[in-house]
């Protein structure tokens, strides 16, 4: 009998998800390590825990693929793109790599709907809020960057930056969570 709960082009969109998780990962590492070694420990620190946050993600698909039945497939992971440039640059690529990102998990979700998969949908809720949050951190930092000058933020800014996200919350608070006693 027939087990697997999942579509064969599901199971690919979701593996292939799980590789870019895995991607978005590398990158974090490796502007982490750049970043430390451009002497910004605060920023490296968070971009450190936040390539720990996306393998999470990656093994959350894989255990769903698993727990629908259905075959993981573990692939070569695309190598991180080149040392940032500069702080900015470093926030800018961080931003369109989540972007990115939503489009694979957008696709999940369409592709689910379509197919009646409502269990992959209902899966996929939960990233696309994943997805929200990561984006609107990004979103802050070039914010917080901007103002302190974006590509020309000085010595400085970027100082009191570097301290600021060492303690910074690896999760952004989203309109819909927040409530006047949780604000
Ligand atoms: Fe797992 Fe930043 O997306």
């Amino acid at each position: 009998m027939d087990t697997n709960r999942l579509s064969k082009t599901i199971t690919s969109a979701l593996n292939d998800q799980m590789t870019k998780e895995a991607h978005a990962s590398q990158i974090y590492l490796s502007f982490g390590a750049w970043a430390e070694s451009e002497g910004y420990g605060g920023i490296s620190n968070f971009l450190f825990r936040h390539a720990q946050e996306e393998r999470n993600h990656m093994m959350k698909i894989l255990e769903y693929i698993l727990k629908r039945g259905a075959k993981v497939k573990v692939t070569a992971i695309p190598a991180p793109p080149s040392d940032p440039r500069s702080i900015h640059d470093c926030f800018e690529k961080v931003f369109e790599h989540e972007v990115d990102n939503t489009k694979g998990i957008y696709k999940l979700v369409n592709m689910s709907h379509d197919e009646q998969d409502w269990a992959t949908w209902n899966f996929m809720q939960w990233m696309v809020k994943e997805q929200t949050e990561e984006e609107t951190l990004a979103m802050n930092l070039l914010d917080k960057l901007k103002i302190s000058g974006g590509e020309k933020a000085g010595s400085e800014s970027l100082y009191s930056l570097d301290r600021d996200l060492e303690s910074e919350p690896d999760d952004a608070k989203l309109a819909q969570d927040v409530t006047a006693d949780n604000p």
